[in-house]
């Protein structure tokens, strides 16, 4: 039988750090993966995001997408990057074809993801970062082992 690997955890001590641990997810992903990555305001996931999408080959650098819930990008795959800060409710998740964005050929790496909850696949991959301080994030890494 599978067993979800022991959550493993990672510090960081500047955003080029998260970068580069980004890079390192990115190999590890492929078609249909998706990524939750939670955190308070400024812990660092779009920062994360930036480094899984430089590994994925995304020839831009993803910010944060303030007034669109989902962006996409091309990558070596289709990446969306979604961020439901702004999300409503819920229900307004049933209108943004999240069959797609999370059951189709991409990745999708979810800012916000606490009311998608019920949309994540069963193998998800959950990321937690945590600010210790000015330039130090924990991040726990849920269901991949590097
Ligand atoms: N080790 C670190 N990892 C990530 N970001 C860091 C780190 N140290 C400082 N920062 C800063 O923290 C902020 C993180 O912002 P951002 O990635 O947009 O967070 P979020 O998307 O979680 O709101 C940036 O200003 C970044 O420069
Ligand atoms: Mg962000």
């Amino acid at each position: 039988m599978l067993t979800a690997p022991e959550p493993r955890t990672y510090v960081t001590t500047s955003p080029d750090e998260t970068r580069e641990f980004g890079k390192r997810i990115a190999p590890r992903l492929g078609p249909g993966n998706v990524v939750f990555l939670y955190g308070d305001l400024g812990s660092g996931k779009t920062t994360l995001v930036q480094g899984i999408c430089a590994g994925l080959q995304v020839g831009v650098w993803p910010n944060s997408p303030t007034f669109t819930l989902i962006n996409q990008y091309e990558g070596r795959v289709p990446v969306f990057h979604c961020d439901f800060y702004r999300l409503g409710d819920p229900g307004e998740l049933a209108t943004l074809g999240l069959e797609e964005v999370f059951f189709g050929n991409g990745i999708a790496l979810v800012e916000w993801p606490e009311l998608a909850e019920e949309w994540a696949p069963l193998d998800t991959i959950r990321v937690k970062i945590t600010r210790r301080s000015a330039k130090k994030r924990e991040i726990v890494l849920h269901g991949l082992n590097l």
